[in-house]
């Protein structure tokens, strides 16, 4: 398996040390700033006698490099700073996403891409749009970390083992998005049994601004090792074709009654990427939140529909 990640950021250089530690394939880690992607790859590649991987990690400035990847993890553009939304993040990264792609398509025809650059849902549209890819073979990372923070704040409030905790969260990467914990369960036991439901309001509602909260303690950036987790656990259903149910950003064509829009839903990733679209039978108030989810994408996705209507 050869593994490209395109940008050399925080997110880029851990999902490229987490993907060489796990052993998942070789790995190219491509950066346009110059030196950045050599010197954190060699950085990297020093500490495998200590980490123990075999894999090589290749850091590159030119995109020449990705050629015959299976898989395409897209971290480049910027980050939040304190006090944006992820879609204050548009127009600078749809520009450069829609350039990303385009080298992708040039020279990894046969890819398949993880998107993970923000704002998420309307990047992996772009993305789906501009490399003309099946649907199958683009798709978004945000509902892993989503899911993985609302795991992580229900373990700490119930101060449990995170390894029994199921959570799940739908919908798109921003504040919109739809925690649902009646899909949500310890030990098998539905976190309604166990939480009230104003402890839950409030697990939910710290969920939807977890990003939020790391980029204001940051100040110059945001977080990192959850995404970039997050993110090679998508590679890893994929690589070792684990066929594994997780929310992930995917083009709708008629699920949940939608069309023509990239939003997070549970699919069953594996060797052919997103393969499956798992339909949840949503009562009333998650279906609503879902349709505020909705509205909050397809605005953006007007704003930069001059991108991808004449590729
Ligand atoms: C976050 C960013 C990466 O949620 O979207 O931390």
């Amino acid at each position: 398996m050869k593994i490209s990640i395109i940008g050399g950021g925080h997110v880029g250089a851990t999902c490229a040390f987490l993907v060489a530690q796990k052993e998942l394939g070789d790995v190219v880690l491509v950066d346009i700033v110059e030196g950045l992607p050599i010197g954190t790859v060699l950085d990297m590649m020093q500490s495998s006698s200590v980490e123990k991987f075999g894999k090589k990690v290749h850091g590159t400035n030119s995109f020449k490099d990705i050629c015959d990847s299976n898989l395409v993890v897209v971290t480049a553009g910027l980050a939040r700073k304190p006090g944006m939304t992820r879609f204050d993040l548009l127009a600078k990264n749809s520009t450069i996403i829609k350039s990303v792609i385009e080298n992708i398509v040039k020279f990894a025809p046969d890819s398949m891409i993880i998107m993970v650059t923000n704002p998420l849902d309307i990047m992996t549209y772009l993305s789906f749009k501009v490399s003309g890819f099946e649907k199958n073979r683009v798709f978004g990372m945000s509902g892993v970390l989503d899911s993985a923070r609302f795991k992580y704040f229900i373990a700490d409030e119930l101060d449990v083992s995170i390894d029994d905790i199921s959570g799940l969260v739908i919908g798109d990467h921003s504040e919109s998005m739809v925690p649902l914990p009646r899909f949500s369960s310890v030990s098998g036991i539905p976190l309604v049994e166990l939480l009230s439901e104003a402890k839950i309001d409030r697990i939910i509602e710290r969920t939807k601004k977890g990003g939020a909260e790391i980029v204001a303690y940051l100040k110059n950036g945001s977080a990192f090792y959850a995404p970039a987790a997050s993110a090679v656990k998508m590679v890893e259903a994929v690589v070792k074709d684990k066929k594994e149910i997780l929310p992930a950003c995917v083009y709708l064509e008629g699920e949940y009654g939608l069309t023509d829009i990239c939003l997070g839903v549970p699919v069953k990733i594996g060797k052919d990427g997103a393969e499956k679209i798992i339909e949840l039978d949503l009562n009333s108030k998650e279906k609503s939140a879902l349709d505020e989810s909705v509205k909050s994408i397809k605005e953006s996705i007007d704003n930069i529909s001059y991108l991808f209507t004449n590729s």
